[in-house]
């Protein structure tokens, strides 16, 4: 884990946060022993140092159901939540957060999932390294707001990345993305204004109590108690 990281850290680079406390011994061991099991971090930097079509990852020899993806998975509670809930499908985790990483590790291991990977890369290296059309879901929830006018540029959702996601996919409106932030919103609709020739049709809702997707994260959570709507974009 650690040597992938320190031999090729331009893909694990981001500008927010990474790490938020010190990783205890025992969760480093636990990184070194475990994680390589689990994790596709090998497979993209394989990709990316010859950049061989032929070395993209896709998923036609698994027996899983459906592909699903998560970027951004946190704390991973909705990554386990669905692993547990759909024992026949992958989730795919990605996070550049640690202690994410971690605690979804324990999980794994203490419960014997079978259905979960992970990567610490950056999610933009692991999109360019998936074949076109390997994965039936992307689900993105509550992507850092970056909220300051001048960190915008720093939002994961631009017309750029929409591109890389709307590549991995196969179905149309297979993209989901919740947010509390009515400015991160704007921007995507801007967007899809901007680049009508290029995007399909954008779907906007706001969740209610009943909805699949509301309430399901520490940090979507935080924004409720605030009062917050949590919007639903569908692309
Ligand atoms: C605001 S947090 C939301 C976490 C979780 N989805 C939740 O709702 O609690 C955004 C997460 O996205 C991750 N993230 C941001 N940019 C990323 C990138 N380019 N690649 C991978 N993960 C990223 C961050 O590390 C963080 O864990």
């Amino acid at each position: 884990m650690f040597t992938l990281k320190e031999e090729f850290p331009q893909y694990y680079n981001y500008q927010g946060r990474r790490i938020s406390k010190k990783l205890s011994n025992t969760n480093i061991n636990l990184l070194n022993n475990h994680y390589y099991k689990y994790t596709l971090d090998k497979k993209i930097i394989d990709y990316h140092k010859v950049k061989d079509e032929k070395k993209k990852i896709n998923f036609n020899k698994s027996n899983f159901s459906q592909i699903n993806l998560e970027i951004g998975f946190g704390d991973g509670e909705y990554l386990l939540r669905s692993a547990y809930s759909k024992p026949k499908e992958l989730f795919i985790g990605v996070d550049v957060y640690i202690n994410g990483i971690v605690k979804v590790l324990k999980k794994i291991l203490e419960h014997g999932i079978e259905n979960i990977m992970l990567s610490n890369v950056n999610c933009l290296f692991f999109l360019d390294s998936l074949a076109s059309k390997s994965i039936d879901n992307l689900v993105i929830i509550n992507p850092d707001p970056w909220t300051k006018k001048k960190h915008h540029k720093r939002r994961l959702i631009s017309f750029q990345n929409i591109q890389l996601f709307n590549h991995v996919i196969k179905y149309k409106h297979s993209i989901k993305i919740t947010t509390d932030s009515p400015s991160y919103v704007e921007a995507i609709q801007e967007i899809f204004n901007e680049k009508k020739e290029f995007l399909d049709e954008l779907k906007f809702e706001i969740l209610n109590k009943s909805d699949d997707l509301y309430g399901i994260s520490r940090y979507q959570r935080k924004a409720i108690e605030k009062g917050q709507n949590i919007y639903l974009l569908t692309i």
